[in-house]
């Protein structure tokens, strides 16, 4: 039986095909190429030593779909992280980001029940938390309405599975909030390769280290956090990856629809990061502390011990882990698979 992955090239796709792979499975990814390379997949071959089968394909192209569902009738359930993921871009092309993400995964939804296979792990996010009232927040914490056109793809394809499932018990549906993936590959052979100046904090320093960028902008310091700064829970894309892993169990299981939050449990703030970052790497991050930016939270970190409980998992590496091993990959690949 083979696992399909939708948007599988992408940054914690690849990292999941990784282990995938690792845990013996047969894996078949998809992707439109949106945000990026058919590189990776080489890479992931390099680091298994084992075949990944891939077709260029949008999660949007009913027909294509079709015929890849009629020929690979192993397709035992999906792992579903194609989508936009970009939160700037989504204010400024709700329209895309909508279009892509609802209806990409509504039709491949109607294509995979056609044919019988009613397995599906998505990627969720912990925007769905919004500005939490308390921290840390457990699944049962209220989804929030959402600031940005993304996140509101994300919590809007929380409730379309949900309403799946309530009318079709059949279904084993996972929907997996992450917290904030960074890290890389122990081998420096895979990680995040962001177009253009990167939004998200890690990609950030790792290219102010590199030397492409001058210095980082610290968003605020006056927040109520210990040092002022944001307070996220950062969690390694390895660990990350793993937890898809033992979602799988949620299949046999028929475990119908769960939710899980995949963090470590534990909050940094940006001056942490940055001072991890130095310390483990021996690198001088220059730094100026800007305003804060547009929706924005003070803090945000789980409560994981759902998924501990359930699965099975817990994050193993830390976030000196995380910058060590962010460092490999950007100092190895300095123009990421380009
Ligand atoms: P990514 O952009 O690296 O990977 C997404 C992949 O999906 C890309 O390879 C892209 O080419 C592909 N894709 C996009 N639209 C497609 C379509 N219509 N058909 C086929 N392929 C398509 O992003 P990522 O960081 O690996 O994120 C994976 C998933 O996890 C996304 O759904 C994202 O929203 C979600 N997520 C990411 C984060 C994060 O901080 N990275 C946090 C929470 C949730
Ligand atoms: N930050 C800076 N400077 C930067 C970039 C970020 O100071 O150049 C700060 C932010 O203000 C925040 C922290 O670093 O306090 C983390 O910011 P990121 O942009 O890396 O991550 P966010 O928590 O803002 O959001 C990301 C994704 C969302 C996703 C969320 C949880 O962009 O889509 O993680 O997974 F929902």
């Amino acid at each position: 039986m083979a696992i399909l992955v939708t948007g599988g090239c992408g940054f914690i796709g690849s990292h999941t095909v990784v282990e995938l792979l690792n845990a013996g499975k047969e894996v078949i990814v998809i992707d439109n190429l949106d945000n990026s390379s058919e590189k990776s997949l080489e890479r992931v071959k390099e680091i298994t030593g084992k075949d990944v089968v891939f077709y260029k394909l949008d999660i949007r192209d009913r027909e294509g779909l079709e015929k890849l569902f009629s020929e690979r009738s192993d397709i035992e359930g999906c792992i579903h992280f194609a989508g936009k993921k970009a939160v700037g871009e989504s204010v400024q092309l709700p329209w895309e980001y909508y279009e892509n993400n609802i209806g990409g995964t509504l039709t491949l939804i109607d294509v995979m029940r056609k044919h019988n296979v009613k397995n599906i792990i998505f990627s969720s996010s912990s925007t769905v938390y919004g500005d939490p009232d308390s921290i840390p927040v457990t699944e049962e914490s209220p989804v929030k309405k959402c600031t940005n056109p993304y996140g509101s793809t994300k919590a809007m394809q929380e409730t379309i599975f949900t309403d799946i499932w309530n009318a079709d018990k059949e279904w084993n549906i996972v929907l997996l909030r992450y917290f904030n993936p960074i890290g890389a590959h122990q081998s420096g052979k895979i990680g995040e390769d962001p177009n253009g100046i990167p939004n998200n904090l890690m990609p950030y320093i790792t290219q102010v280290a590199v030397g492409k960028l001058e210095c980082l902008q610290i968003f605020g310091d006056d927040y109520s956090t210990p040092d002022g700064t944001g307070v996220r829970d950062y969690i390694h894309v390895v660990d990350l990856a793993k937890g898809h892993v033992k979602a799988l169990k949620k299949f046999d299981e028929k475990g119908g629809l769960s939710v899980y939050n995949l963090g470590t449990g534990k909050g940094n703030s940006v001056l942490e990061v940055v001072k991890s970052f130095e310390e483990v790497n021996g690198i001088k991050i220059p730094y100026k502390i800007v305003a804060r930016r547009p929706g924005d939270i003070a803090a945000n970190w789980c409560d994981a011990s759902k998924a501990e409980r359930e699965l099975g998992w817990k994050a193993e590496y830390d976030i000196k882990d995380m910058c060590r091993d962010s460092w490999r990959w950007q100092q190895m690949n300095p123009n990421g698979y380009r």
